[in-house]
């Protein structure tokens, strides 16, 4: 079997992984990959929104399917244009794909479909949502979201009516997010611990991952800026059999939802929730995998992830057993000093080789090869993750690891999981 992967993160790696795993699998490429993914990978120099090359790519090749890692090409219409080819792709066709890539839709899809989620309006006129918002109570927290791709910038958690105002400005007349602020969101805050849940689908059915949680901010302690990811942990306690099965009802509900607007949806569905009283109510669909998250769960994966495709391809998921191991994964993502605002690139990565640990896995997104080194070439640098019986075992074995390697400016949070510890004291 042949597969391409789509993308060029520490995700991508992480999938690429998976199926490199998987004796069937004669080769993986990844496309555009990075040169830290070529030790298992081909890379595949196509970017990632080039859906006329990745296309003629997949047909001179004779590749068997396609992964898609990020939500820009499924945004563009990727499923749709290679299943007019007749190639097999995993993703949600580019009207499923508006579940995350318009978040008005997504609003309108839960309401219809009574998925729990916070109370909104949505605007496309500016004044009209400055208007909206002085009618609201003061002293609430509010939460303004872009409506289309906005690369993490676009949910802002607003401490009263002046900060929402003033967010809603920028996005709608400013324009600090292009025409993805054009519309906008404006909805009230639930307050809570946020968890996410990754679901295979066929579209028919579907099964839940372990549930992880991510940690945003860049600091510890849950301080400083917004991040594209920092760590993350699974499976988390906070999510009990109980609060599963509710999650459960809530995804058969979007299936069930996905069904009847027809929408096309073979691939990963990521369900962000917020627990708040013990009730998860849905913060955010995401069409694909999630980062970092996914470098925790997949290596916690038993089954071949490419089984699992060909079955979501044949939707013959119901069928299929998912098997997870009965241990417990934590990813630490490596940032340039300054991330998520300005850092400087090109700093060699030391001590990569020194881990030799057979349960941690390094998981590579900006990096580069430089007279056969590595060295920085982005924010987010490198995740390691460690997989142990316990929280505890695969905490410590993760920091034993990061504590190996070294980049000028390297920055890590140093509590994740603090959430799971502090959940069994
Ligand atoms: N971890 C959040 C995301 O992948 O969008």
């Amino acid at each position: 079997m042949k597969i391409l992967v789509i993308g060029s993160g520490g995700r991508e790696n992480a999938i690429c992984w998976q199926f490199a795993k998987n004796a069937n699998v004669e080769k993986v490429y990844c496309a555009p990959g990075n040169e830290g993914i070529a030790k298992i990978a081909e890379i595949v120099n196509i970017p990632a929104y080039d859906l006329e090359n990745l296309a003629n790519f997949v047909k001179e090749n004779k590749i068997d399917f396609t992964f898609v890692g990020p939500e820009i090409p499924l945004s563009l219409g990727i499923v749709d244009y290679f299943n007019s080819w007749g190639l097999n792709i995993i993703g949600p066709s580019k009207n499923a794909a508006k579940l995350e890539s318009s978040k008005i839709y997504s609003k309108q899809f839960m309401n219809k479909y009574g998925i729990p989620t916070a109370k909104y309006s949505s605007f496309s006129d500016l004044n009209n949502a400055l208007n909206y918002i002085d009618t609201l109570e003061d002293n609430k927290r509010l939460v303004i979201k872009a409506d289309g791709l906005a690369a993490g910038k676009g949910v802002h958690i607003c401490s009263g009516k002046g900060e929402a105002k003033n967010i809603v400005y920028k996005m709608m007349s400013e324009k600090v997010l292009g025409d993805a602020g054009n519309n906008v969101v404006v909805e009230e805050y639930i307050d809570g611990q946020e968890l996410s849940y990754l679901v295979f689908t066929d579209g028919i059915s579907y099964s839940l991952m372990p549930a992880s949680q991510d940690h945003k901010r860049v600091n510890d302690k849950d301080q400083g800026l917004n991040t594209g990811g920092m760590g993350a942990y699974a499976p988390a306690p906070l999510a009990t059999v109980e609060l599963n099965k509710k999650v459960e009802d809530i995804v058969k509900k979007v299936i069930c939802g996905i069904s009847q607007e027809k929408l096309e949806y073979k691939g990963v569905l990521y369900v962000g929730v917020i627990v708040s009283n013990g009730l998860p109510y849905v913060l955010e669909f995401n069409c694909r995998f999630g980062d970092p998250e996914t470098q925790a769960v997949l290596p916690l994966l038993e089954t071949n992830l490419s089984d699992i495709c060909i079955a979501i391809l044949d939707q013959k998921l119901s069928s299929l057993q998912i098997k997870w191991k009965d241990k417990l994964s934590v990813c630490v993502v490596l940032t340039s000093g300054g991330y998520p605002e300005s850092f400087k690139s090109g700093f060699e990565i030391k001590g990569l080789d020194n881990i030799v640990d057979n349960n941690t896995i390094i998981f590579y997104a900006g990096v580069k090869s430089v007279n056969d080194k590595f060295v920085t070439s982005g924010g987010r640098v490198v995740g390691i993750t460690s997989v142990a019986d316990n929280i505890e075992g695969a905490i410590n074995k993760v920091y034993a690891s990061v504590n190996l390697i070294h980049f000028d400016g390297m920055h890590f949070r140093r509590d994740i999981a603090w959430r799971a510890l502090s959940g069994k004291k």
